[in-house]
């Protein structure tokens, strides 16, 4: 995709975050912007800034978990600009980290829930709109470096944007033959408001087996501050869109990247593969995107119980660990 100008971008999760970022650079490009997300304040800030800059920006309040609220926008972006989006980006996401074994029903419902399903949701009522409408698009998601291998206190969160890279890759070969491009974006850490996540996070799926606490919160705060700006994360968008990349890793030497973190998934196949493993763990070389302060504010944040256990599941104990 290389003609940006006059089309209709659908961007959730458009109000904070990369889905800003993502929607200044592509409104930048002259693109009418069509922001969706669940949290009126963030709505009411990116549109604050739309109406600085004069740009054709719109915003729809909705949750991606809800395939109603979907029809719903879809119904309006045509309403307003008598077409569906000629791109779609998904991006709306939340997370939490603990330990596998801390893990509630909720936990996964909540976090599958909005990273895969809410995805889902998007596919299912954006794509037949489109081709039935002869779009010649972009359809770009928002996965994470993390949904490229599993981690001990990341198994929803991976498991979700896992799934989401593999739902890109089908979606890419079949739309394909169409003129739609997908793309799936896997940035390491952003700068953005992802340590407030919680605060969407539905009443009926507060159950969770992870600790938080004011402190871990502002300790994980401070480690995304060091994470890439927004308006970083919407240029490697755009120009990985305009490149048609499917996964998009927006570092430098991407494939050496995803080749080295797949090498976790190789050597998990043989005995000697994972004596390999043990003996890159062992001497701390780790294959990610963090320089040295981003891997200090981890451990910071780690020290101050982020991503640990509910201090009251007595079956994740340290102690009984080999
Ligand atoms: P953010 O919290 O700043 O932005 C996410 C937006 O999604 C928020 O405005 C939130 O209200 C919205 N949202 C959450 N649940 C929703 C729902 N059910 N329906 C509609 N909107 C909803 O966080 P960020 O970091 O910009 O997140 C964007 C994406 O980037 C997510 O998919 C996240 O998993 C991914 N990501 C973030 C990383 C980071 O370090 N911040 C790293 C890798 C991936």
């Amino acid at each position: 995709m290389k003609d940006f100008q006059g089309k209709v971008a659908f961007i959730t999760g458009g109000g904070s975050g990369a889905g800003f970022g993502q929607a200044q650079i592509l409104s930048e490009a002259g693109c009418k912007v069509v922001l969706a997300d669940i949290r009126q304040d963030h709505l009411d800030q990116a549109m604050a800034h739309f109406r600085d800059t004069g740009a054709d920006a719109r915003a729809i309040r909705m949750d991606i978990t809800d395939r109603e609220d979907y029809r719903k926008a879809a119904d309006q972006v045509e309403a307003w600009y008598g077409t569906c989006p000629d791109i779609l980006v998904m991006t709306a996401g939340v997370n939490a980290f603990g330990p596998a074994e801390a893990s509630t029903f909720e936990d996964y419902d909540w976090i599958i829930g909005v990273n895969l399903f809410g995805v889902i949701n998007g596919f299912v009522t954006f794509v037949p709109r489109m081709l039935q409408a002869g779009k010649r698009g972009h359809i770009a998601v928002t996965g994470s470096l993390g949904g490229l291998s599993g981690g001990p206190t990341t198994a929803p969160y991976s498991a979700s944007k896992a799934a989401v890279i593999n739902l890109c890759e089908s979606y890419y070969e079949a739309l394909k033959p169409y003129g739609i491009g997908v793309t799936c974006f896997c940035p390491g850490n952003m700068n953005t408001n992802i340590h407030e996540a919680t605060m969407t996070r539905p009443a009926s799926l507060m159950n969770t087996g992870y600790y938080e606490s004011p402190e871990s919160i502002e300790m994980y705060r401070r480690h995304n501050v060091l994470g890439m700006d927004i308006r970083e994360v919407g240029q490697r968008l755009k120009k990985a869109m305009e490149d048609e990349i499917v996964i998009c890793i927006p570092y430098d030497g991407p494939d050496k990247m995803c080749a080295d973190i797949l090498q976790d998934t190789v050597d998990y196949c043989t005995v000697e593969g994972i004596r390999r493993k043990e003996a890159r763990d062992a001497s701390g070389d780790k294959n990610n995107s963090q320089d040295a302060a981003e891997l200090k504010s981890l451990a910071d944040a780690r020290a101050a119980g982020f991503a640990t256990a509910k201090k009251e599941l007595g079956w994740v104990d340290g102690s009984k660990k080999l």
